[in-house]
């Protein structure tokens, strides 16, 4: 019969086919090929109704049994692809968690920064705490309230920019928070605060002068406190800040703000106080300045000098960094030089 011999053409030329195929694309088309509407399988049962009973019957079961074949092979074949290219992207995936990981850059915590953080753990463990204040401040804070009045001389060394008249302006050091914090508070409890943070002053940039820098204030007021406790606290503070073999002296200065008032000097952490160049060999180096509390400075804040006293100082943040680290630039700390920073990388310190 004709059409029988159609089917062994059919099986053949699939047979042919199937060993052509390349990729799950070729296995569709042949599937449209021989199973598609138009397809071969189909067309091989369209002239049905011109044959005897017998011959359908015939025709009918082998065009199936082909059919049959056709869908297995096929479908065999499509499994396999998939389950191949399945495998080639597992494959592909896969994690090797043996490789070395992709470094992440962290940077570094700012000298600066750090400097203070050493110094507030030192505060806070003799039981100061730490406190803010404005950068922009009003004269009276700034000045006035501090025993600095208007037209006084003093006001020369720290002149600042000015942000509306004279009055607001920005902060040419943290002494206004010793003002501000006995004004918060209800003059008839003790005080025991330091205070970080940035401070301005119109001077020209240079290796020891900056437009901006940072101090970092301090202020007690109790009952019955003397001279004697600000020279054994900076003695514990500067023992912890610059290792415990530093002496510490005070030296009689001046300021308006206190009285008496001095300049805290520790014995040189470089050479011992031989003389060495970063103590310019005298064998001491001025941290900070420092003095018993003005009676008017304890009255303008509230509280009354004859029951209460007190003692304040203050640190030059980047001249502690400077002397900590020899570096001997204080741009270095405003000019943000990634290569500068990253001596200071954070690991270093873990
Ligand atoms: N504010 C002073 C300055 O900028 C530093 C200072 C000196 C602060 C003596 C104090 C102090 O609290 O008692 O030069």
């Amino acid at each position: 019969m004709e059409i029988l011999d159609k089917v062994k053409t059919i099986r053949e030329e699939l047979n042919t086919d199937i060993e052509s195929i390349k990729d799950i694309n070729d296995i569709n088309n042949l599937k449209v090929k021989y199973l598609g509407k138009k397809g071969l399988i189909t067309e091989l049962t369209a002239n049905m109704k011109d044959l005897s009973i017998e011959e359908r019957k015939e025709v009918g079961k082998e065009s199936n049994i082909l059919k049959g074949e056709v869908e297995g092979k096929l479908n065999t074949l499509l499994e396999e692809f998939n389950n191949k290219a399945l495998n080639e992207k597992l494959e592909k995936e896969s994690i090797d968690v043996t490789l070395p990981g992709v470094e992440i850059p962290t940077g570094a915590s700012s000298i600066l920064e750090s400097v203070i953080e050493e110094f507030e753990r030192v505060f806070m463990s003799l039981g100061y705490d730490v406190v803010d204040g404005p950068e922009v401040e009003l004269d009276k804070y700034n000045f006035e309230l501090l025993n600095i009045p208007k037209g006084h001389p003093a006001r020369d060394a720290q002149d600042t920019f000015y942000i509306e008249g004279e009055d607001v302006l920005l902060r040419s050091q943290t002494s206004p928070v010793q003002a501000r914090t006995m004004l918060e508070s209800d003059g008839n409890t003790p005080i025991r605060m330091i205070c970080p943070g940035k401070t301005y002053r119109r001077d020209d940039d240079d290796a020891t002068h900056s437009h901006q820098f940072m101090q970092i204030e301090g202020l007690i007021v109790d009952k019955n406190i003397k001279l004697s406790d600000l020279k054994g606290t900076m003695d514990v503070a500067c023992k912890k800040l610059f290792g415990e073999s530093v002496h510490t002296r005070l030296r009689p200065s001046y300021y308006q703000f206190t009285e008496p008032s001095v300049e805290v000097d520790v014995s040189c952490f470089n050479c011992g106080g031989k003389g060495c160049n970063i103590c310019k060999n005298t064998g001491w180096i001025t941290v900070a300045g420092a003095g018993v509390v003005h009676p008017n400075v304890l009255r303008n804040g509230g509280f009354d000098p004859k029951e209460w006293s007190g003692f304040a100082f203050g640190f030059g943040a980047e001249r502690l960094a400077m002397l900590k680290y020899g570096i001997n630039d204080i741009r270095a700390f405003y000019n943000v030089d990634l290569r500068e920073v990253k001596v200071f990388d954070r690991k270093d310190e873990e």
